[in-house]
């Protein structure tokens, strides 16, 4: 039984999505959720799914250990990223698996600021004749672990940003969960 630690900072569908595709599973459960964020809607979709969720500040966060200890007691294997703004510290990187989503073929559109929104006005407005996912290892550094998988989208010169949101949302939705399945049983290289 592998266990699961999602961090998310908004909607949270991802979120919502995963512990959907887990729901039931022998193999893996979503212990928790746990945002940055006390008005996340992810924090009520994972309730209503009946998984436990946590909030904490950015002194928490950065200046201690509680949200540490609190993982290791819950015995957690990795940690998934689903829509998480913060930079990860060294002290949570050192010690868990963690895993993230970003909306864009990294390297392309990443770092500090290129997140959600801002990454599809950014590809409109270069251009792009596709955007796409990527699920990449997290380190100290925003969008730079290793890449475990990508996939693409076209975009289509009338496509807005939110046009290009919801293909890439379907993306995400379509590969997260089992690309999180993959990495679990397979460990990382
Ligand atoms: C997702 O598109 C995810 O790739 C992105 O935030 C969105 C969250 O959507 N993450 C980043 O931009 C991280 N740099 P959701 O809250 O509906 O899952």
């Amino acid at each position: 039984m592998k266990k699961i630690a999602i961090f998310a900072s908004g909607s949270g569908s991802n979120a919502q999505n995963i512990i959907e595709y887990f729901n039931g599973n022998r193999n893996v459960i979503v212990d928790s959720l746990w945002s940055n964020n006390e008005n996340a809607y992810a924090l009520i979709r994972a309730e209503r799914l009946g998984v436990e969720t946590f909030t904490f500040s950015r002194d928490e966060f950065y200046h201690s250990i509680d949200i540490l200890d609190e993982l290791t007691d819950r015995k957690i294997d990795m940690i998934v990223l689903a829509g998480f703004l913060w930079l990860v510290p060294r002290y949570l990187t050192e010690e868990f698996p963690i895993i993230n989503i970003h909306p864009a073929l990294l390297p392309k559109y990443g770092g500090k600021g290129m997140y959600g929104h801002f990454v599809h006005e950014a590809v409109v407005k270069n251009k792009e004749k596709s955007s796409g996912i990527t699920i990449h290892y997290v380190n100290e550094k925003y969008d730079e672990g290793n890449i475990i998988f990508q996939a693409n989208c076209d975009v289509e010169k009338s496509d807005t940003p939110d046009d290009v949101a919801q293909k890439i949302h379907l993306l995400e939705h379509e590969h997260f969960p089992r690309v999180i399945e993959e990495v679990l049983y397979q460990g990382q290289d």
